[in-house]
């Protein structure tokens, strides 16, 4: 499944401060770019941190937008979602889906939220097996995503676009799984103390860093919009 990079950050390469005020970083035009996009995807992931810290809806809100929402999929290793995220509270609307290494938990799958449990890897989903089975969901969706389709000026391209946070950003990078990064970029700086966009990497050879060929670069309002496909 392809999988796409949303990052949001300051010049620096910051996602939010170090008191995690992430809100807002980029302006209104960049924002609803970010919107196109999620219509674009089958799904978009974010890490449970991201989650509990934003409480983010994680839909489409764009006027004339008709079709089928993206679903929402959250990486959360033991189902720590809380049930007052509206994530959750908005899960037998919309589908919700928690990619965990554990059984589902019936306090989640009450509330609607679908949960698919992977193997586990250094105690996370493992990231392949993880993309296989939310691709193997989705398709069985198919059926009835099909009778509603997206109004002409939505292109819908499939897939899964990952909107952060900076932990999740990094497992999907290191294990080689990210295809194309949408990068909007503030003109602000965040510093050293922000939390980065992309975590811990544990690099040493730069013949290892994954790299990217730059497609395009908009500028929308304030903000740089940088288009990137893995080389
Ligand atoms: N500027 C923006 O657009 C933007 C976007 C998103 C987030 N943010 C900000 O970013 C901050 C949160 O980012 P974060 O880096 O702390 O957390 P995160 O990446 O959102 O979530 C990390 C958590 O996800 C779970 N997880 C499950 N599988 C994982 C895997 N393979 N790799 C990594 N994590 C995995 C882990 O918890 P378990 O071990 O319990 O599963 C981990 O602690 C918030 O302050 C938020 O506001 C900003």
């Amino acid at each position: 499944m392809r999988v796409t990079l949303k990052l949001a950050t300051s010049l620096d390469g910051r996602i939010a401060t170090a008191a995690g005020e992430s809100k807002w970083i980029t302006g209104q035009k960049a924002r609803e770019e970010v919107h196109r996009l999620r219509a674009m995807h089958q799904a978009v992931l974010v890490g449970v941190e991201t989650a509990i810290a934003d409480d983010p809806e994680l839909t489409v809100r764009l006027p004339g937008f008709v079709a089928i929402q993206p679903a929402r999929v959250v990486l959360d290793s033991r189902q720590r979602l809380p049930i007052h995220t509206k994530l959750v509270q908005d899960a037998h609307r919309l589908d919700t889906v928690i990619i965990s290494t554990t059984a589902p938990n019936k306090r989640l799958t009450d509330a609607g939220v679908t949960v698919l449990q992977v193997d586990s890897q250094d105690a996370r989903p493992d990231l392949p097996q993880a993309l296989n089975a939310l691709s193997g969901w989705l398709n069985r969706k198919v059926s009835d995503r099909l009778p509603v389709a997206p109004p002409e000026d939505f292109t819908f391209e499939g897939g899964l676009m990952i909107e952060g946070g900076g932990q999740v950003a990094a497992s999907f990078l290191k294990a080689g799984l990210v295809d194309a990064i949408e990068w909007f970029r503030a003109p602000m700086i965040l510093g050293d103390e922000g939390r980065p966009a992309v975590g811990e990497f544990v690099l040493n050879r730069l013949a290892d860093a994954p790299r990217f060929k730059r497609l395009a670069v908009h500028e929308v309002g304030n903000d740089l919009w940088e288009r990137y496909e893995r080389l």
